[in-house]
């Protein structure tokens, strides 16, 4: 269901939120080749595996690239050159110290007007706190596994991203997910 719901989001967030020309960047676009009618691409991720796949699913769309990251924010990518950061499906990889590195990046990489877009599933929702009582129980007195999913709550997405410098910040709640948006508003506007 987590997955599904993230495709559903991301063609009515970058369709609603991108324009033809603008500059989208995406976590990842292996399985998201249904972005690639809006925007000029770039699908980011740490994991070349990924990107391999992302390569071939992407393979003939124009508008796309791809682009590697290294564990630290979103690096090697310039500073006001994006319209819109749309981060689905990942956070639950990453700690909080990496949570917070990739937020404040997407400020910066972030134009004037540029909007940002975070998922994570919600501790605080009943389906959330279900997953996380399910994973209790299943490494009692057992190692934890390299990846185990991290859950977030609507609190903590917003103080990142407010942190960062947002000035616009919402919450949306779609259980299991919390979503959270927020805009980087012009220079005049914030004024
Ligand atoms: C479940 S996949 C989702 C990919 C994509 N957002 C989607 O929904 O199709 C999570 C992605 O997060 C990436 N990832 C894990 N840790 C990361 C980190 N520290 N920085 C950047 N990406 C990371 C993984 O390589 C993986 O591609």
């Amino acid at each position: 269901m987590y997955a599904v719901e993230g495709k559903t989001y991301v063609r009515t967030f970058t369709q609603i939120a991108s324009q033809p020309g603008q500059q989208v960047l995406v976590h990842n676009l292996a399985d998201r080749p249904n972005v690639s009618c809006i925007g000029d691409l770039t699908g980011a991720d740490i994991s070349s595996n990924m990107l391999e796949h992302a390569a071939q699913r992407l393979r003939g769309v124009a508008n796309a690239q791809l682009h590697h990251l290294h564990g630290d924010g979103l690096s090697g990518l310039g500073d006001n050159s994006f319209d819109v950061v749309y981060c689905t499906n990942t956070l639950a990889h990453l700690d909080e110290l990496d949570r917070w590195r990739y937020v404040l990046d997407a400020f910066r990489v972030l134009r004037s007007g540029g909007r940002i877009f975070l998922d994570n599933i919600d501790l605080a929702s009943d389906q959330g706190w279900a997953m996380f009582l399910n994973l209790v129980a299943k490494y009692h007195n057992t190692e934890l596994p390299p990846y185990m999913a991290r859950f977030s709550t609507a609190t903590e997405l917003m103080t990142y991203a407010t942190r960062a410098g947002f000035p616009q910040v919402q919450a949306h709640h779609k259980a299991p997910l919390v979503i959270v948006t927020a805009v980087k508003l012009s220079a005049a506007a914030s004024c």
